[in-house]
């Protein structure tokens, strides 16, 4: 079982992966949950550039370090570990380079298809949540703390992505679930449980 949480950034992503992770410990899953940028010390290092850095980082070495940490992810932790029997639950996925990338910088969108196609092996979630949530209620929920590299792009940068995640999500309506995230915790990870136990067919 492979599910990904996207969304933009204050969506609500981690609390609602954290919580559907203990509802499949519960039901008896062997949960790994990971995160993008990130999951291994090699990973870890890449996001600390894309995150942090106070160079000028071109889009196209944005891609490729997304990539680059998402191939590493994939071939030494997704591959065996989805090959173990485990479930994972990962907090972004090659969905959000599309729409980052390619939806908001405005990166070449079949490159970016194919970038994703080499770095995933060709692995693709069972199902995808997208997270939806407008700018104003995103940013309101991110509070104070510091904005990371990525988040200082703006509102215009914003609107750009949620309209990607958008039409992400009516061209593949097999496998990405639109959830408003304007609304309850609970509520929000009652439907997911629901989506999860159907897809599944967890009783
Ligand atoms: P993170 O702090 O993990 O954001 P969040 O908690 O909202 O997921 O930072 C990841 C940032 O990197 C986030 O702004 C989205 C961005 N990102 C991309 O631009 N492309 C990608 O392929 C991925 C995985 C993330």
């Amino acid at each position: 079982m492979f599910i990904t949480f996207e969304g933009i950034d204050g969506c609500g992503k981690s609390t609602q992966l954290r919580l559907l992770g203990e509802y499949l410990k519960e039901k008896g899953f062997d949960v790994l949950s990971l995160r993008e940028p990130g999951g291994l010390p090699l990973s870890e290092k890449v996001r600390e550039i894309l995150l942090t850095s106070e160079e000028k980082i071109h889009p196209i070495t944005e891609l490729l370090l997304f990539e680059a940490s998402r191939s590493h992810l994939v071939n030494n932790t997704i591959v065996p570990e989805l090959k173990a029997g485990k479930a994972i639950l990962c907090d972004r996925f090659f969905d959000s380079t599309t729409v980052y990338q390619g939806y908001g910088r405005g990166l070449d969108l079949e490159l970016i298809h194919n970038l994703n196609d080499m770095a995933t092996l060709g692995i693709t979630p069972d199902l995808t949540f997208f997270l939806d949530l407008d700018y104003e209620q995103a940013m309101q929920r991110c509070g104070k703390r510091e904005k990371d590299r990525i988040e200082q792009s703006g509102r215009a940068f914003y609107d750009k992505l949620i309209a990607g995640f958008r039409e992400l999500s009516e061209r593949f309506p097999e496998r990405i679930v639109r959830i408003s995230t304007n609304d309850e915790i609970e509520n929000v990870h009652g439907k997911i449980v629901q989506t999860v136990n159907s897809k599944f067919n967890i009783k």
